[in-house]
């Protein structure tokens, strides 16, 4: 038998429910250290109810998820499996971090408090290292000068790479990613994805929910596709976009190729008026 490093985030039939909707049915996924695995999937699919589980934002019905070989959520006691404390999921929490579709930064605090709170309150960094580690990581998400701003005074493509930062400022041993552009005015897309590129090189460990497929090519190591709260096939970026296995995929990509032709002419037409 092959020696397996184990892997950063192991999901294990895990199955979530809302109201009698099946969210989640039985979801199987490991993620390697310093992998990138892209889902993607129609809307409804469970993308979200997946990374949100994973960050234990979400009750989970059935399964489990561990995180470096640690179970989340729970543990064994008295032969049986007992939710753990607000205080022991917040603690599992700190090790994760997350961007959401809505940046969701504090509107009365500055660019750098943003960036620096958390790492100073929760895991006790100096407050003289987490400006220190905050100044590096604007300079990387290309906002050097953004210290001291507001969030209302920045675009919403600039907000995200500010909540970018602050997701990587307390060096997470895994980031998940909920649709990071899906807000965003399309001009303001790139200048986020190219952030989430140079991240992805520098070897953390990634979970992205993107419909940004031109940009899962590049960025994934591994594509994960969801239908009805299933994962309906995975494979490497490469053999994922080239060769897919199922129907069902097939149909998906074809459907964006298609709209990406569409665009493309429509870009050809916007440039020859
Ligand atoms: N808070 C909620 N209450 C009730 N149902 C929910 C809730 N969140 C998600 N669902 C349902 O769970 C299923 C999966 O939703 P989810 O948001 O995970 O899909 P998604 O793949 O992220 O879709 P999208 O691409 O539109 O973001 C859907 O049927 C959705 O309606
Ligand atoms: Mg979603």
């Amino acid at each position: 038998m092959t020696d397996r490093p184990t892997p950063v985030v192991r999901v294990s039939n895990l199955r979530k429910t809302y109201h009698g909707t099946t969210a989640l049915d039985g979801v199987d996924l490991d993620v390697a250290e310093g992998e990138v695995v892209v889902i993607l999937g129609p809307s409804g699919s469970g993308k979200s109810t997946l990374v949100r589980c994973i960050d234990q934002l979400e009750e989970i019905d059935g399964g489990a998820i561990y995180l470096d070989d640690e179970l989340l959520g729970f543990a064994h006691r008295h032969g049986a499996l007992r939710p753990l404390t607000d205080e022991q999921v917040a603690r599992q929490r700190r090790r994760m971090g997350m961007v959401f579709q809505q940046f969701n930064l504090f509107p009365h605090w500055t660019v750098l408090r943003n960036i620096t709170d958390a790492a100073v309150a929760v895991h006790g960094m100096s407050r003289q290292d987490a400006k220190a580690r905050a100044e590096t990581l604007l300079q990387k998400v290309g906002l050097p000068d953004k210290a001291g701003a507001y969030p209302r005074q920045l675009s919403g493509g600039q907000q995200q790479r500010v909540a970018i930062a602050r997701a990587v400022a307390t060096r997470p041993r895994v980031l998940l990613f909920d649709e990071p552009t899906s807000a965003l005015d399309p001009e303001l897309v790139d200048e986020v994805l190219n952030v989430i590129k140079d991240l992805a090189r520098t070897g953390l460990t990634m979970i992205v929910v993107t419909h940004e497929m031109e940009f899962a090519r590049q960025v994934a190591d591994r594509c994960v596709f969801m239908v009805g709260g299933k994962v309906v096939e995975q494979n490497i970026t490469e053999e994922f976009f080239e060769r897919p296995q199922t129907e069902r995929l097939q149909r998906f990509l074809t459907r964006f190729t298609q709209s990406q032709s569409v665009n493309r002419e429509r870009q050809l037409v916007r440039e020859a008026q």
